[in-house]
Formats: structure tokens, sequence, C-alpha cells
């Protein structure tokens, strides 16, 4: 089964309960037509879980994870105790900020469902699919795409507020500058964060409040300078909460800063992309069909182009 990857404008960066990884604030993202995970689950019997990405067997802290994952599942699902065959494949670099474990989680979930004939929809998918990680809860949608923050199990739940084809002339371009493991996990940054950025409560509020009620308008009416500004603006937000945490979080590095200011001034007269940061330096850059080719051949590294799945 297939799961595309995310990237989130308005992004997801703290929970409220960890073990059922609810998020402290609601997140938007854009599901990538170009960045996947294909997943496919055997059941046998015995026990435990064997893990292949891209045909090589995955290491202990990938193991550790999906099984963490099923003991979360089963006290909501009905996951037998049997022996779990997991291939998965990738098409892009793992951990380097680019939604892995989104995709990873949302296409395991989806192969889940089907090799165990859950029956799951598309809510249930999401609620199943967060447990293992947050924003993999945002990857099982198609189109443009809210997680909702909600209090429990029941109400953390994502849906598609926009369909893939919406808006058909935006394009993301993911500017890989350095494909490394990134140094501090966005799940250990973002409970730091939680406890220690002292205007951490300010900037939720500020998101729920303001940035999100504003991207949805700008969304609805396709105004892309508005969007644009938001999407720049959620990213710097977030960026200043990983400088304010402590130890500071600096995710970003010389060229991801370089990429800034070549945004910056390819957006001079009239704003025509915007780049935007997880917890790692590759940025992703929306624009629009008519701006790629000038813009593609601004930018340093190697790039993926995807448009909306
Ligand atoms: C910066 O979903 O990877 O990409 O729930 O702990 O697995 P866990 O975290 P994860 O965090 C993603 C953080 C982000 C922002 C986002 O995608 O919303």
């Amino acid at each position: 089964m297939r799961a595309y990857s995310n990237i989130a404008v308005l992004k997801y960066w703290g929970k409220l309960d960890e073990q059922l990884i609810l998020p402290t604030k609601s997140s938007l993202s854009f599901t990538l037509s170009e960045l996947w995970t294909d997943t496919e689950v055997e059941v046998k019997e015995g026990k435990g879980v064997e893990l292949y990405i891209n045909g090589k067997r995955a290491g202990e802290r990938a193991h550790e994870r999906v099984n963490g994952f099923l003991e979360r599942a089963r006290k909501f699902y009905a996951i037998p105790s049997a022996r779990f065959i997991i291939k998965s494949t990738t098409n892009f670099p793992l951990a380097a900020g680019m939604a892995s474990s989104a995709s990873g989680f949302a296409a395991l979930s989806k192969a889940l469902n089907k090799a165990l004939d859950l029956n799951l929809d598309g809510a249930e998918l999401s609620r199943m699919a967060r447990l293992g990680s947050g924003s993999a809860s945002r990857s099982v949608h198609s189109g443009i795409v809210v997680w909702h923050k909600g209090e429990d199990h029941y109400s953390s739940y994502a849906e598609t507020l926009f369909d893939k084809d919406y808006w058909q002339d935006l394009r993301v371009i993911y500017v890989i500058l350095n494909s490394g493991e990134k140094k501090v996990k966005s799940r250990e940054g973002m409970a730091l964060s939680v406890s220690t950025c002292p205007f951490y409560n300010f900037w939720i509020d500020y998101e729920e409040r303001i940035l999100l009620p504003a991207f949805l308008e700008a969304i609805r009416e396709r105004d892309f300078e508005r969007f644009a500004t938001l999407t720049m603006e959620a990213s710097n937000n977030m960026h200043a909460v990983c400088l304010a945490t402590r130890p500071p979080l600096f995710y970003l590095n010389d060229l991801s800063r370089r990429v800034v200011e070549l945004v910056n001034a390819f957006n001079e007269r009239e704003v025509k992309a915007a780049y935007t940061f997880d917890a790692g330096p590759n940025p992703a850059i929306f624009t629009l069909k008519e701006y790629m080719e000038e813009l593609l051949a601004l930018l340093p590294g190697r790039k993926i182009v995807s448009g909306i799945a």
C-alpha cells in the first residue's frame, strides 16, 4: 500500500500526550506526489516484527519504533499476537527532515488495515497512523490536509480540506542540501521545546487563532502571495521556537540560510515563492507552475519537483 509524504505549512511541534501522540496544536499540510513509501505486511505464526526497508533489514531502533507502534495500536484495533513481516520501499532519503516517518507509518497503517481486514475508514486510519508518528496522521490523506489537535484518541485525527486538484498550478520543490541524519530527532527536539521555550504557549495560541484561519482563507481564494507570506512566517516562527529551546536547536545550516536569501531576492518585486523548513536543513519551496523553471535555475543542490497527491 502506498502513502505519500507531506510537507506541513503550519507545523506540528510538540505533544500533550507522548503515548497517544496528541499534539499541542492543529497543523496543516500538503501531500506530495513525488515522495512515497510502499509497504506490504505479511502476518505469520509466531511473535515479533521483521522490518525491511529498501530491501535491507532495518536497524534495532526502527524495529523498536514499529514494535512500540503495534503495542499502542493494539489498545484500539484488533491486532493479533503474530509475526509481522513488513517490507517497505521508499523513493527518498530517509531521516533527512523529509517526513519519511510520515509516509512510513501511513503506509504501514494502510498495509495492516489490508492484511488484517480491519476495514478502517480514512479518519480511523489517520488515528492509527498518528500512534506511529504524528505527521503520519496527515499522510494517509490526499490533497491539503488538516490534523485536528483534539483531546483524546478519537478527536485527534486528520482529514482532507481541499482535494488534490484544488490548486492545480501549485508546485513544491524539495531542495536536498544534505541527506545525512539530522542531529536532534523531531521527537526529542519538540519535547525540549514544549518544556523549555519561554514563549511556547504564546506560539501555539498565535498559530491556532491567527495563522490557521488566515491560511484557510488564502488557500480557499488561491491567493498565492498571501499563502506564501504565511508559509514563510510560520516556518520562521517554528525555527524561532527551536532557537529559544534549551539547549537551542539549530536545524538550518549556512546553505539553508542562503536559500532563504535567494527566495527573498526572487520575491523582491512580487511574491513568487515560499520556503518552509522542517526539523532539518532541506527546504521545501512552494511556487506556481509559471515560475518553476526560473526558480530551479537559481536553487542549489539536488531538487525534486512535486505536485500535490
Ligand atoms: C517538523 O511526526 O516526525 O516535520 O510524532 O514524534 O514521530 P513524531 O514526530 P514527527 O514530527 C514532524 C515535525 C515536523 C513538522 C510537521 O511535519 O508538522
